[in-house]
């Protein structure tokens, strides 16, 4: 192969899911996975299973994790072009892959995410607040080109919300 795949992010220690988890429980204390909360006492879908399973959400992945790499807002950072641009090619569909699994996971699918935490995978790149925004402006519009329906919509948004403070990593 002419372009050898950088390996550094395959495998990690039982430490990198302690963001995921915290994340997690924050998810189930506001229903968003498994929802056993219905006045009936009867046990609801999944936040997975109410999007359509791994095919359903792999797809909207990958529609705004393409549309991330030629938005102009997010090629300023010269850290975040420069990925675009030349480690995309071998890395996008590994990221892909990485993200689809971390949100069914979190969903309450059949998936454990095994990648880094958040923080760790995204340090380099000093985001900014207003770049994470322009990504969750992207997943919303994947979520619509999809019509994912409403409340599964601001469910994951919601999601991608409480990660903030551990992706946008920019000084203010
Ligand atoms: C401004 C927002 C974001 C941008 C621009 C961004 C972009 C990136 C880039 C360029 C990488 C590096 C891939 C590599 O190692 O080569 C990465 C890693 C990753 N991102 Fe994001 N990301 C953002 C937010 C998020 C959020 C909110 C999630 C959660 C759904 C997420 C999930 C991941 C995962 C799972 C990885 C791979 C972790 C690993 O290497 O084990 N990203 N991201």
């Amino acid at each position: 192969m002419d372009r050898p795949v950088d390996r550094r992010t395959v495998t990690k220690g039982a430490g990198a899911l302690a963001g995921f988890a915290a994340a997690r429980a924050l998810l189930q204390q506001t229903a968003l996975a498994a929802d056993d909360s219905t006045p009936t006492g009867a046990s609801e879908q999944s936040l997975y299973d109410r999007l359509g399973g791994i095919f359903a959400i792999a797809a909207v992945v990958d529609r705004f994790s393409d549309a991330i790499i030629v938005n102009p807002k997010l090629n300023q950072n010269p850290a975040l072009k420069a990925w675009n641009q030349t480690e995309a090619p071998t890395r996008l569909p590994g990221l892909k892959f990485m993200r689809t699994i971390w949100i069914a996971a979190l969903a309450g699918g059949p998936f454990t995410y095994t990648g880094l935490p958040l923080h760790d995978a995204h340090q380099r790149f000093h985001l900014t607040p207003e770049e994470f925004d322009e990504v969750g402006a992207e997943i919303v519009r994947a979520l619509d080109y999809y019509h994912v329906p409403a409340r599964e919509k601001q469910q994951l948004v919601d999601a991608y919300m409480l990660t903030k403070s551990e992706v946008a990593t920019a000084p203010q």
